[in-house]
């Protein structure tokens, strides 16, 4: 046949690269319906991505999903009376509610499974292959690694609750030390212990820097043998001259019910996610009563296609931006605070002192640029990768649960999330109580969690007027002074949070800028140390 390759788009590319690769190590091509019985993913929603799927009655009656993921069909058809392993591989549809998209969208998924009599071969094969199909989107990229059961053996010698392993579980994901040891203290942790967490989170970097410090966190056999694993699995990728793409990292964590061993993440440099996810899920194979162990991975090549065509049309632009560090301040007086540190902190830019109505300012010396955006907005322009790091308020970033590293907690820009009302108001409970607010979410999780049942009334500003005019019972709002408040007759009646500044970075941008994100950390932290002193 006459081919001519160049008909095929960025990701169409891939795919054939992919499944040549995948074919070449004896996996076979798995193909399946776009339909399931929904039943299968409903005992088991929390494996899933998102928990809702698209359903509809088939016509013999049956409830039928579109597939919101690929591994449950294929585990689902192992025959695990078959000795040895099965390798399959797949290029399929999967349809679940994304952030993104604000709903349901499309996504394209290709990736492998390996099932059955897993050792340490097949680990090193599929992480091998993982690389692989990294350096097949892009040579620049990282392939983050940890092993779950670091996590579990010292969520097990906390002593910990399930409910509690899960917060502490999250706080890791974000590598948010100050929520951890916050949450550690809460649950009458030991020092010794809780420092450990810390230690595992910033024992970031290649296999041989990282696992050092790994070591000396140790402190019981599943840590032990989880670490061993780890360490063999790494020196046979270093020994396969993978050292420089790849990082170990203990704030790579999936949900523990599922999986049980080494977990990874990849990231491509210029894509604002990750675009590869994986790791090791006996505990998925027990829970569907599969005698199998497992382990895969997934490559998610939609956003990649995006990229890798704006990249190919602005090279140039793309190695000028290479390298910069990329922040968004939030507009305003706490910006001009935020600034302030950055500059003591080594990252100054002179340039926007300049009297002028620009809003990007570059210090081309020090390969910084700063963006001034909304403080509400801060957040948005991280997780997209627009900014590799910013500083958005504790009040943005519950609202909005953007998928970012929180790294520190300024200590600046302090307030609290409050229900106010008039003076003379009290809420007795015999109705429902009429919520207005700038923070719809927050104020839904606080009286969700009372059970009080509320009627949310969403403004975007000048709340205080709602109670006054008798729009709402009360409001949830920011105070500071309390000025606001007083001025218009009310009164703070609870305290949901504190609120402070919080520095927050891109996870992906994170990856391929961490050397420079971490300088910048630890300055800043020290600054913050010297004002509490
Ligand atoms: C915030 C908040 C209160 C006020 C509280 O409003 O929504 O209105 O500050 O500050 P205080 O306790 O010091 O009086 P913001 O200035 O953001 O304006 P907005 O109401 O238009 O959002």
């Amino acid at each position: 046949m006459n081919f001519d390759i160049s008909v095929l788009n960025n990701s169409e590319r891939i795919i054939f690269e992919l499944r040549s690769l995948y074919t070449k190590f004896g996996y076979k091509p798995f193909k399946m319906s776009k339909f399931e019985e929904y039943d299968l993913y409903g005992s088991n929603k929390d494996f899933l991505v998102s928990e809702n799927c698209i359903t509809f009655t088939d016509s013999d009656g049956r409830l039928l999903a579109l597939k919101p993921d690929v591994t449950f069909s294929i585990i689902k058809n192992l025959d695990d009376s078959i000795q040895g392993v099965q390798k399959v591989y797949y290029n399929e549809n999967v349809y679940r509610v994304t952030k993104k998209a604000g709903g349901f969208s499309e996504i394209m998924q290709t990736g492998v499974e390996c099932m059955g009599n897993i050792g340490d071969d097949e680990v090193c094969e599929v992480i091998n292959l993982a690389a692989r199909s990294l350096y097949a989107i892009s040579e620049n990229y990282i392939l983050d690694i940890s092993h779950m059961g670091i996590l579990s053996g010292l969520f097990n010698a906390m002593e910990l609750s399930e409910s509690n392993k899960a917060q502490l579980l999250s706080a890791v994901a974000e590598k948010n030390t100050g929520v951890i040891l916050a949450l550690c203290k809460s649950f009458n942790i030991c020092d010794a212990l809780s420092s450990k967490l810390t230690a595992l989170l910033d024992a970031y970097g290649t296999p041989t820097e990282a696992l050092s410090k790994i070591s000396s966190v140790v402190v019981n056999a599943e840590m032990q043998n989880a670490f061993n694993e780890l360490s063999a699995v790494c020196s046979k990728l270093v020994a396969a001259g993978y050292e420089k793409n790849i990082n170990i990292d203990c704030s790579v964590v999936n949900d523990m019910n599922y999986y049980n061993g080494i977990v990874f993440k990849g990231f491509v440099h210029g894509v604002p996610v990750s675009v590869l996810s994986g790791g090791r899920y006996d505990r998925l194979m027990e829970r569907v009563n599969k005698k199998a162990g497992a382990i895969g991975f997934a490559v998610y090549l939609d956003e990649v296609d995006r990229i890798l065509d704006s990249t190919a049309d602005t090279a140039e632009a793309a190695a000028e931006n290479d390298g910069y560090l990329n922040v968004a301040l939030p507009k305003g007086r706490l910006g001009e605070k935020v600034y302030a540190m950055f500059e003591q902190s080594g990252f100054e830019c002179p340039q926007i002192y300049e009297k002028n109505r620009r809003l990007i300012f570059e210090n081309p010396e020090k390969k910084v640029r700063y963006f001034w955006v909304k403080p509400s907005d801060v957040a948005i322009y991280v997780e997209r990768g627009a900014a590799d790091i910013g500083v958005a308020g504790k009040d943005i970033l519950l609202e909005y649960s953007p998928e970012v590293y929180e790294l520190l907690d300024l200590n600046i820009g302090k307030c609290r999330m409050c229900v106010a009302g008039k003076n003379e108001f009290c809420d007795d409970g015999t109705s429902t109580l009429r919520v207005a607010t700038k923070f719809p979410n927050i104020a839904k999780g606080y009286y969700a969690d009372k059970c009080r049942d509320i009627d949310i009334i969403k403004l975007n500003g000048s709340i205080e007027i709602a109670p006054i005019l008798g729009l709402s019972d009360v409001i949830v709002d920011i105070v500071e002074t309390g000025a606001t408040l007083l001025e218009n007759g009310l009164e703070p009646k609870e305290t949901i949070v504190n609120i402070s500044a919080r520095l927050i970075a891109n996870k992906a941008g994170y990856k391929f800028k961490s050397a420079m994100i971490d300088k910048l950390k630890d300055s800043l932290a020290a600054i913050v140390e010297e004002k509490n002193d």
